[in-house]
């Protein structure tokens, strides 16, 4: 091995890059079941797609697509939006942008852990903010009150939540924003699974608008189930969205010209409702198995309830560490499932539930088969 800085891999990433392709059925991803390019372009958009130059794109994103996602927040115009690879590429770079070592830095546990990660590979001290699971997985603003301090260069949340599907509550994102306009720390906003609530909530309203040190990411990933475009954005002041565009070029020059014109295609209003209507129609009927499994478990498993996304975050009461029991479950199951531990929660699994009821069905039955040998055995 050469002689390489300390480095903290991105556990859940690297755990899903191992396996993902090689089991029978993989749950530990968190979209819905995503589009395949014919099933959702119309003739017209084909020859859209086709018409795409296969030269250098802008920079910064074509002007058609950042014009359109700069519509979906009030008041923002199209030079406030960076188009990235992914959301995670736009959360890489808050973090090049923002960190340096000794940086203090608040994140969500449980929590997706790529800015825990980055902030960790930086140098910075990161202190970790609970969602709490007794209290239905609200976060815990007294515990912010005490984190947070004149040090704390960034507070980093994502809502709607990944794992626990935790949506916050106007209240709660005014004291976040309050108590990060006390200390004067920018706000990381991840959003990538706005769009995924259950269908009676309204959409979970953005944190774009409510604090000049605001830094908001998304992307197509989540709610309009299009992972393989790998088109995310950040949108924040025009200084910072600058900022960040010039450690873009250094990074990937720019986005897929192909990827951003599909991506302009699903924001269209028809075409976003349509995609959101198919991921929120697929999340509904998968959770429905889910929800007839569960009570047939004689109470291994159990869940709090979830606002948004298509995951279900499952507490188990089995005398195995979740990294073993997803390992058993992928080994012995040939079923992939996110061990809780690499979101910072032991004792849960994430599964998710976005894809045909019967692969929900059939791959849930395995990880029942498994937790009953394991009852069998202690
Ligand atoms: C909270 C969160 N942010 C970002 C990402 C990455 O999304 P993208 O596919 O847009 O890079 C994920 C993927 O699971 C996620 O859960």
């Amino acid at each position: 091995m050469p002689n390489l800085p300390i480095f903290t891999p991105f556990e859940l990433e690297y755990y899903q890059s191992q396996f993902e392709h090689k089991v029978e059925y993989n749950l530990a991803d968190s979209s819905v079941k995503c589009v395949s390019t014919r099933e959702w372009l119309s003739e017209d958009e084909i020859e859209a797609l086709l018409d795409t130059g296969l030269f250098y794109p802008e920079v910064n994103g074509t002007r058609q697509l950042r014009e359109r996602i700069a519509v979906l927040y009030p008041n923002a115009n199209p030079d406030q939006v960076l188009v990235t690879v992914g959301a995670s590429q736009a959360n890489s770079l808050v973090c090049s942008t923002l960190l340096a070592a000794g940086d203090e830095v608040i994140v969500m546990t449980p929590g997706y852990r790529q800015v825990w990660g980055l902030a960790h590979n930086a140098g910075c001290v990161v202190k970790e903010l609970p969602l709490r699971q007794d209290r239905g997985w609200r976060v815990d603003l007294e515990a912010l009150d005490v984190l947070i301090n004149r040090q704390t260069k960034l507070v980093a949340i994502v809502n709607p939540n990944n794992p626990t599907g935790s949506v916050l509550t106007e209240e709660e994102m005014g004291r976040i924003v309050a108590a990060c306009a006390k200390v004067g720390s920018w706000l990381h906003v991840d959003e990538v699974y706005n769009g995924t609530e259950r269908s009676e909530r309204a959409e979970t309203p953005t944190f774009w608008g409510r604090y000049d040190k605001v830094i908001v990411t998304n992307s197509v990933s989540k709610a309009y189930g299009l992972s393989g475009l790998r088109i995310g954005w950040a949108i924040s002041s025009e200084v910072m969205i600058d900022a960040m565009w010039r450690r873009h070029e250094y990074g990937v020059i720019a986005a897929a010209a192909p990827s951003m014109t599909l991506a302009a295609i699903a924001l269209q209003p028809e075409k976003r409702r349509c995609l959101l209507a198919r991921q929120k129609h697929i999340s509904f009927t998968g959770r429905q198995v889910f929800e007839k499994w569960l009570t047939e478990q004689n109470g291994i498993f159990e869940v709090q309830p979830s606002e948004a996304t298509c995951i279900a975050f499952v507490r188990y009461h089995l005398p195995i560490r979740s990294f073993d029991f997803a390992e058993r479950i992928r080994k012995e199951a040939s079923v992939l499932v996110a061990p809780g531990s690499a979101l910072g929660a032991e004792y849960h699994l994430r599964i998710t539930l976005g894809y045909e009821p019967e692969k929900i069905r059939a791959s849930l039955d395995r990880i029942g088969a498994v937790a009953a040998k394991i009852v069998l055995n202690y």
